[in-house]
């Protein structure tokens, strides 16, 4: 259970519980140590889609947010965040006309790893008289967006910073692979990898007479080794606010700093070694961790496995000689933190164990 806990029984189950004082700490622990190693902090808010916790970011020193989607960008800017790189391909009449609308109240970048995407871009910048910002995405082993770095993608690149309504400024990766690695080593390792590919690529650049500003890497995992390989100059962790299995399972974060858990209430016993909560699909979402057996962990019981979601219903299975009686509440660290803040408006805050006031998913399912 989160230390204190006298808030428990005022909450309405299945709640999604965000202890602000972990929050607090995950926040400054991560903007302290980009602070320290001179890299700029751009983090990534699809984790919290929160104009509270964005804003709270910044005065913790980030230059400015990365978001996913189009959508989550315009949120942000509406609420005055105008600095926003959109770190994600922007393709299509549709898209582009809003892009077009998002620029001019935000400084706004965007990715890709393509020279058609790039193309389209390019003619929105000669269109608005105003060159469209772009990092290019590259691959170090996540293997979803991104030639590869060197050769290949310095050749990518060579060809867009030809194209007049863009500006190159930065290169970027997501290791998102880290997630299949466990403890410091294999994570350091990685943090390695993507921070060496990146700026192998720039000084291939160099050589070629392209100047590249911003070196961007960003997963949750890799950020705890921020300033140990040169040349990075911003990074985009998003999970760190929270914390989940994930985090856990690689080594990154205790359990004790997770700062989200779900509270759910037993509502059957139905079987031998079986026990029904309140809390399904639609609060936890499917999302498994290969390294992790369930649905998430229950914190005070290490033996249950969350082992059958459905919708609204959880099954647990417990092992002989562990009793979980009706009616009682248990606590839950999700697998992942992303994909459940996004099925839920609101989310309950404690603080000292006292609720206070919620935390609004602003840019809940903005997914265009
Ligand atoms: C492009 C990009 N940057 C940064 C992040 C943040 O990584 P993490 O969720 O490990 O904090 C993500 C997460 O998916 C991402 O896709």
């Amino acid at each position: 259970m989160l230390q204190q806990r006298g808030f428990v029984e005022q909450l309405d189950t299945p709640a999604v519980v965000v202890d602000l004082d972990l929050l607090d700490a995950n926040l400054r622990r991560t903007a302290d140590l980009a602070r320290k190693s001179g890299i700029k902090l751009r983090p990534h808010i699809k984790t919290h889609k929160s104009i509270w916790i964005a804003k709270k970011q910044l005065e913790y020193g980030s230059v400015g947010v990365t978001t996913a989607k189009l959508g989550e960008a315009e949120v942000m800017a509406a609420a005055g965040i105008d600095d926003i790189l959109i770190a994600y391909p922007i393709v299509g009449k549709k898209k582009l006309e809003r892009l077009g609308n998002l620029m001019k109240s935000a400084k706004v970048t965007v990715s890709t790893d393509n020279y058609e995407v790039a193309k389209g871009l390019s003619d929105l910048g000669l269109s608005l008289s105003q060159r469209v910002a772009l990092y290019i995405d590259i691959n170090t082993g996540l293997n979803r967006m991104g030639k590869e770095p060197g050769e290949e993608s310095a050749d990518l690149i060579e060809q867009i910073v030809a194209l007049p309504g863009i500006e190159v400024t930065g290169i970027m990766t997501h290791s998102g692979h880290v997630y299949g690695k466990s403890g410091h080593d294999e994570c350091r390792a990685v943090a390695q990898h993507e921070a060496e590919s990146l700026v192998r690529t720039q000084q291939l650049l160099r050589e070629r007479g392209i100047e590249i500003r911003e070196v961007s890497v960003g997963s949750t995992p890799t950020a705890k080794f921020l300033g140990e390989f040169p040349g990075v100059t911003e990074a985009r962790p998003g999970a760190y606010v929270y914390g989940d299995v994930s985090q856990i399972v690689t080594g990154t974060m205790t359990r004790e700093q997770c700062a989200l858990r779900i509270y759910a209430t037993v509502v059957g016993k139905p079987r031998a070694n079986t026990v029904v909560i309140d809390a399904g699909s639609k609060t936890l979402t499917t999302d498994v961790n290969p390294a992790s057996p369930g649905y998430g962990i229950l914190v005070d019981y290490p033996g249950v496995i969350l082992e059958r979601l459905s919708e609204e219903h959880g099954n647990l299975r417990v092992p002989d000689g562990v009793e979980l009686e009706i009616g009682q509440v248990v606590e839950i660290i999700p697998n992942h933190c992303c994909t459940v803040v996004n099925l839920h408006d609101q989310l309950t805050a404690v603080s000292q164990g006292t609720i206070a006031d919620p935390i609004r998913v602003d840019a809940r399912g903005k997914i265009t």
